[in-house]
C-alpha cells in the first residue's frame, strides 16, 4: 500500500535480502502478526491489559514509557538460521529482548513447563518437526485466549488430495504427519482454530481452555 500522496516505501536492504519476507507496512514497519492480533485481543479479552510477553515475568524489559514491553523467546537446532534474521532484529532495536536458545525445541519447551512459565505466553510461531509434540507442551504455555501459529499445515496441498496422487517423496513421506496434527488440533477442546491458507497454511490455534 502506498503512504498518501507517495510511492509505497522501499523494503530495508535487510528485508530485501530475506526471501520469502514481505514489507508492506505504509508507515515503515514491517507486518508483524502480534500488532493486529494484540489490538484485537485487548479488545476481547482482556480489556485494557498492555501486558504482552513472550517470556516469563522475570525476563520482562520495561517500555521507555513505563509499561512493560514484550520479550520474545526463540529456539532453533541451527544458530545460522538464526542469525539470517538477526540483521532485521537488530535495526527494530529489538534485539536485547530475544532469548535466543540453541538447539532442539523440545527440550527447550520441556524446561519452561514449570509454575511461573505455565499460562505465561501470549503467541507462539511454530515452523519446525515434531507439531503434536510441541502442541501438548504449548497448550499449557500460552495463556488462555493466547494463540499458537503452525506454519505447513496444507502441505503443498497435499492434506485435501486423494492417497493415489502422484507426490514429491518428501511430500507423501510427512502427509500423514500432518493430517494426524490437523485431526487432532481440530478435535482439541482445548482450542478454536482457524485455517489461514496463506503459503504453505498457517493453522492458528486459540487457547480457550
Ligand atoms: C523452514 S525453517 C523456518 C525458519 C523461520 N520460521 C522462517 O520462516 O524463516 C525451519 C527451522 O526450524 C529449525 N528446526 C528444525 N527442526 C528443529 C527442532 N527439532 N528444534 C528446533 N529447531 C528446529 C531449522 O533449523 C530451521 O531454521
Amino acid at each position: 500500500m502506498a503512504p498518501p500522496g507517495g510511492r509505497a516505501q522501499e523494503p530495508p536492504p535487510e528485508r530485501r535480502a530475506l526471501p520469502g519476507t514481505s514489507y508492506d507496512d505504509a508507515r515503515g514497519r514491517g507486518a508483524v502478526p502480534e500488532h493486529a492480533s494484540q489490538a484485537r485481543r485487548r479488545q476481547e479479552d482482556h480489556g485494557d491489559r498492555r501486558l504482552h510477553r513472550l517470556l516469563p515475568p522475570g525476563h520482562r524489559a520495561r517500555h521507555p514509557r513505563g509499561r512493560h514491553d514484550p520479550g520474545h523467546g526463540q529456539s532453533d537446532i541451527n544458530r545460522e538460521n538464526y542469525e539470517l534474521g538477526l540483521p532485521c532484529i537488530k535495526k527494530a532495536g529489538v534485539a536485547h529482548k530475544v532469548d535466543f536458545r540453541e538447539g532442539p525445541a523440545l527440550p527447550v519447551l520441556d524446561l519452561l513447563q514449570d509454575e511461573k512459565n505455565l499460562g505465561s505466553f501470549d503467541f507462539v510461531f511454530v515452523d519446525a518437526d515434531n507439531y503434536l509434540n510441541y502442541h501438548e507442551r504449548l497448550m499449557k504455555l500460552v495463556r488462555l485466549g493466547g494463540l499458537v501459529g503452525y506454519d505447513n499445515t496444507l502441505w503443498n496441498g497435499s492434506v485435501v488430495l486423494p492417497d493415489y496422487t502422484p507426490m514429491r517423496s518428501y511430500i507423501r513421506h510427512y502427509r500423514d504427519f500432518v493430517l494426524q496434527f490437523n485431526r487432532t488440533v481440530a478435535d482439541d477442546d482445548r482450542d478454536e482454530i482457524c485455517q489461514l491458507p496463506v503459503g504453505d497454511g498457517i493453522t492458528l490455534c486459540r487457547r480457550v481452555k
